[in-house]
């Protein structure tokens, strides 16, 4: 469904994606594992259209993207649901959900049903649908964040680190929801520091350092790997 070859990404002369290739494939949740700074929020930004590539190649369901704007890779079906939620804060909690469906504009029966099945699917957004985004607690906000994303009815989802800050209760919320989305069937690109819950509920792993995609397989195949699991999920994977 998505296939990245060869990307190359820099701010300025430091390389911050150096040939990176990869593959989602539909229906799948792919995995990409790295520690801060590795590169993971440069690589959604990239696939996304926010940030433009030196070199390489982003093909999205056999069209390439790396030459066309942001709000047509939306239109396209993929879309990204940003570190640190981002949900526009002055705004109420319906109204971010409108904007999440600004590339359906004029399909109206369609987005409200989407916005009442938004609601079914976290009832907190509904007790709290006029509230101001900017005071939601962070696990609300960053529900907000994925509702808001699913409004625009992606083919793939891309989630920059969506456990990151959450108290441990919140952060087991949250993967039980793209645990259920995965289900469903949507295609999901989870970026995650947190590698043994990443791990368990992703078909597909890959490890990203310094801008450098160092292994690619299972979960089955970290867990039988000892060098990749001392030296890449140390004692992340003890937590
Ligand atoms: N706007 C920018 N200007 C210059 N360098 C940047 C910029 N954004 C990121 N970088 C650098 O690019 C590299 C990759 O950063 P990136 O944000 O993609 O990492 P990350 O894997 O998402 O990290 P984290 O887990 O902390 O979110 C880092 O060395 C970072 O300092
Ligand atoms: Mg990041």
């Amino acid at each position: 469904m998505l296939e990245v070859n060869g990307l190359v990404t820099s701010y300025g002369l430091i390389k911050a994606l150096r040939n990176v290739s990869l593959q989602a494939e539909k229906g799948k949740l792919t995995c990409i594992l790295g520690p801060n700074g590795a590169g993971k929020s440069t690589l959604l930004f990239t696939i996304a259209g926010i940030l433009k590539s030196d070199m390489g190649s982003i093909k999205f369901l056999n069209k390439e993207l790396s030459k066309i704007k942001t709000s047509e890779i939306v239109k396209e079906g993929l879309v990204l649901v940003p570190e640190n939620r981002l949900v526009f804060p002055h705004l109420s909690v319906s109204e971010n959900l409108l904007a999440g469906a600004y590339s359906r504009f004029g399909k109206k029966n369609e987005v409200e049903e989407d916005l009442e099945s938004m609601y079914k699917r976290f009832p907190i957004l509904k007790e709290r649908y006029l509230q101001e985004a900017g005071t939601l607690s962070g696990g609300e906000q960053q529900m907000l964040a994925v509702a808001r994303a699913l409004m625009a009815r992606p083919k793939l989802l891309l989630m920059d680190e969506p456990s990151v800050g959450l108290a441990p209760k919140i952060v087991n919320t949250i993967f039980e929801i793209i645990k259920t989305l995965s289900d469903e069937g949507i295609s999901i690109v989870l970026v995650e520091q947190n590698a043994v819950k990443a791990s368990a509920i992703a078909d597909h792993i890959y490890l990203l350092d310094q801008g450098e995609i160092t292994f690619s397989g299972t979960p089955d195949q970290i867990e039988d790997n000892d060098i990749i699991k001392r030296a890449y999920l140390g004692d992340i994977s003890e937590s």
